[in-house]
């Protein structure tokens, strides 16, 4: 049997062993931004988990970008140096390629970590003033933002273009944008968040005019055939949000800026609508960008069964699996996946003798050293 799941598959001139990414996960372990020791371990574990590909979690692009005061940023040297040396070590253990999520959190920047209660932060909390497209809340917990002026955006947009010089001098190998879940550009993107009266608002062009510049300036300096792609939230889940032909709207005009791949999550734009939670939740919505705009498609959402990751492509839904909550439980999530669809995986020399395929009718009492 031959799996659909393991098969290499190119993003730009990136080439990847399979479909299996890891998806970004935020960790709340940084300091100023500054990855530490936590990440060096989180992402070290991830290298060896048999996915191709693992993204690090959304990293702000100005200070005032970060969610949380305990994540990651790439707005300084600190954080670019400490970023070099966490994912040369990671390539230099690891099987997998590393990437990076660049983004700016917008009104929802400002909020304590998820263990603190995840909520805008509170007086004592050390919180601050957050921007946005409108002077509108994404909850009753946060305060709202103020709405950007054009001197805003062009700081942003030059922020956005740092960010990604410092990942590529950091030694990622792909750059995904944020523009999902309620953070700045889907902020912006949706009707729901902006309400601007000015040439950045008003219609689905007007809404995708200032994330479409961000995106045209990062690709001026992200080289030709190194990936550069964005995870959108492609649907609000709500009465008179973002839907899935919006979106194929959306996408289309990314992609005839330079961009490689697409992946595909939804929701967040506010506190109050929670996002579906049956497995694969995003799947028809990625079918429907992979088939009508023909750019890479990835999907994440509940995927956790190497069977149902298999199905998706080899059925042509999406041309890659991003795993997130599945990766935590189980950090060898994709050898387990490999065993089970008969597949082979790179395994780092020191923990072959663990290989099913290695030594055929081995025990581990053989291979005992
Ligand atoms: C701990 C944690 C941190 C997350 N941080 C990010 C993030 O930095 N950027 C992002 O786009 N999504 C983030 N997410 C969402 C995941 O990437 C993923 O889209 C979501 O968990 C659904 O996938 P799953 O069902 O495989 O977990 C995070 C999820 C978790 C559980």
């Amino acid at each position: 049997m031959t799996s659909a799941l393991f098969s290499p598959i190119k993003l730009a001139d990136l080439e990847l062993s399979n479909r299996i990414v890891i998806a970004p996960m935020c960790q709340y372990s940084a300091d100023d931004g500054v990855p530490s020791p936590w990440h060096t371990t989180h992402l070290g574990m991830l290298a060896n988990s048999g996915a191709s590909l693992v993204i690090v979690e959304a990293s702000g692009v100005e200070r005032v970008g970060r969610i949380t005061h305990g994540c990651t940023g790439i707005y300084s040297d600190a954080s670019e140096d400490a970023f070099r040396t966490i994912i040369a070590h990671c390539k230099r253990i690891g099987t997998a390629r590393f990437g990076i999520q660049i983004g700016h959190a917008g009104r929802k920047a400002s909020s304590a970590r998820p263990w603190e209660g995840g909520l805008g932060l509170k007086p004592n909390e050390d919180p601050w003033p957050t921007i946005g497209p409108s002077a509108i809340a994404p909850g009753a917990a946060w305060p709202a933002p103020r709405a950007m002026d054009e001197a805003d955006m062009t700081r942003v947009r030059d922020a956005f273009v740092n960010a990604a010089k410092r990942a590529l001098r950091a030694g990622f190998e792909e750059i995904e944008l944020h523009m999902a879940h309620g953070y700045l550009l889907h902020s912006f993107v949706s009707p729901i968040s902006n309400k601007r009266n000015d040439a950045y608002g008003g219609s689905l062009e007007g809404r995708m005019k200032f994330p479409l510049e961000v995106l045209r300036a990062v690709r001026a300096v992200v080289p030709k055939g190194f990936p550069l792609g964005a995870r959108i939230s492609a649907t609000d889940w709500m009465d008179g949000g973002l839907t899935g032909d919006d979106s194929v709207i959306w996408v289309k005009a990314m992609k005839a800026e330079g961009l490689d791949f697409v992946c595909i999550s939804s929701g967040g734009v506010t506190a109050e609508v929670r996002t579906p939670v049956a497995p694969g939740y995003n799947l028809p919505i990625a079918e429907q960008i992979k088939r009508e705009t023909g750019i890479v498609t990835r999907v994440v959402g509940l995927i956790a069964t190497a069977k149902q990751a298999e199905a998706i492509v080899a059925e042509g839904k999406a041309d890659q699996v991003a795993l997130a909550r599945a990766v935590l439980d189980d950090p060898h999530w994709g050898w387990h996946a490999a065993k089970e669809l008969g597949a082979d995986v790179k395994r780092p020399n020191q923990y072959l003798r663990a290989a099913p395929k290695l030594w055929p009718g081995a025990s581990y009492r053989d291979n005992a050293a």
